[in-house]
């Protein structure tokens, strides 16, 4: 099978091209990611000789073509987006454009290039938010978005559903809830904390603390979304949990605990506009008819990247000082 990936360069694209290249060593891989500042080739470190790399932007219908046809791509997994909150609420715009306007060309040009499965991974944040006492969210309930982050996502799992319903196009959709592992960029809750715990700095924790995620390990949501890839059902929506919803000031404070650093490293700030509450998944249909649960429990897998961070600084410390935006030029380009 030719497997375009689509953000393969990001955190959970890069896990999942290494996990696929283990599972199912016979597909060839083809990362198409346009290096924004998440993109990062050294979280492919060691894969590059093994797969094709292609820079390139969704939004560019020439190159996406170009791509779709010179590999022959039967299948894509489509992680590439912008996907950081406070980002979206700072400037809206890129995230109207990658994630609405590159799905939707991405859609037109798969359907064109006879494309026979569309993996669309999304996100449970296109549901809204949840009090404490609410039920999980089921793949029937109905899109809620609140943030600009999370409004972009909802438009594209609606694009993605069109094309399913007008064209019949193969596509499927997952909806995850919070990853955290390896190769996650430090400006998420997870590896900015443990980060900042391991340089003995401010740990920043928006609001009371007591907004909820249910976060779920890189590897676990990577092997559900090949679940789906290899036995999801046409035009079905998929929930991915991880079965534990904790609260932000718990995580951060397991963080510390993990990293040995004291309590008083936590630095209360001014909270999230629009910061949603809690999000909670209710996973019973990939359970039921994918047979699909996640494994890792989440001590275990936020020890586990605790200590992929503590091994691995010199990841960490290109991204920090900048270092690894110029990799694929100074490496890659070059010999290509
Ligand atoms: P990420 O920000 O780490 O990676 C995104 C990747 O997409 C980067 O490599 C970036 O260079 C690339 N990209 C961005 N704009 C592009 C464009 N216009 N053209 C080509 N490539 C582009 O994100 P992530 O955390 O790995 O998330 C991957 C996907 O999973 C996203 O669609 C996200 O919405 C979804 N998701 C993430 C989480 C989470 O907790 N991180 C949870 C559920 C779903
Ligand atoms: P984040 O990792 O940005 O994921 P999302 O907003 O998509 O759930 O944030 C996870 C939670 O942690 C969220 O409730 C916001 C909170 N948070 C902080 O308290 N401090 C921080 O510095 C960051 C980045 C997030």
């Amino acid at each position: 099978m030719n497997i375009l990936i689509t953000g393969g360069a990001g955190f959970i694209g890069s896990n999942f091209v290494r996990r696929r290249r283990r599972s199912a060593p016979n597909d060839r891989l083809i990362v198409l990611d346009a290096l924004t500042y998440a993109g990062n080739l050294g979280n492919l470190d060691g894969l590059l000789g093994e797969i094709v790399f292609v820079k390139g932007d969704i939004c560019d219908a020439a190159k996406v073509k170009e791509t779709l046809a010179e590999h022959q791509i039967e299948t894509v997994v489509h992680f590439a987006a912008e996907s950081h909150v406070d980002r979206s609420i700072l400037g809206p715009g890129a995230f109207v454009r990658t994630n609405v306007e590159g799905t939707v060309t991405l859609l037109g040009e798969a359907r064109a290039a006879k494309v026979r499965r569309f993996v669309h991974v999304s996100t449970d944040e296109v549901y809204g938010d949840l009090s404490a006492t609410d039920p999980a969210f089921t793949e029937k309930t109905p899109l809620g978005p609140r943030s600009p982050y999370s409004a972009s996502k909802a438009a594209s799992d609606h694009f993605v559903h069109a094309w399913f319903e007008t064209y019949h196009f193969p596509t499927l959709t997952t909806r995850c809830s919070n990853n955290y592992g390896p190769y996650q960029f430090p400006e998420k809750l997870i590896p900015l904390m443990i980060l900042n715990a391991l340089e003995d700095k401010d740990l920043p924790v928006y609001g009371d603390g007591q907004n909820v995620r249910d976060w779920i390990h890189v590897e676990d949501h990577c092997a559900a979304v090949e679940r789906v890839l290899d036995q999801g059902k046409d035009g079905e929506v998929y929930n991915i949990g991880g079965m534990s919803e904790r609260t932000n000031l718990d995580m951060v404070k397991a963080i510390l605990k993990g990293v040995g650093k004291p309590e008083s490293l936590i630095h209360y700030v001014k909270d999230r506009p629009g910061h949603d509450r809690r999000y909670a998944i209710d996973g019973a249909k990939i359970e039921r008819e994918l047979g699909w649960t996640p494994a890792r429990r989440l001590d275990e897998g936020l020890a586990a990247t605790i200590a992929w961070y503590r091994a691995n600084p010199a990841w960490w410390q290109a991204i920090r000082s900048g270092e690894y935006q110029t990799w694929y030029e100074r490496n890659y380009a070059a010999r290509t």
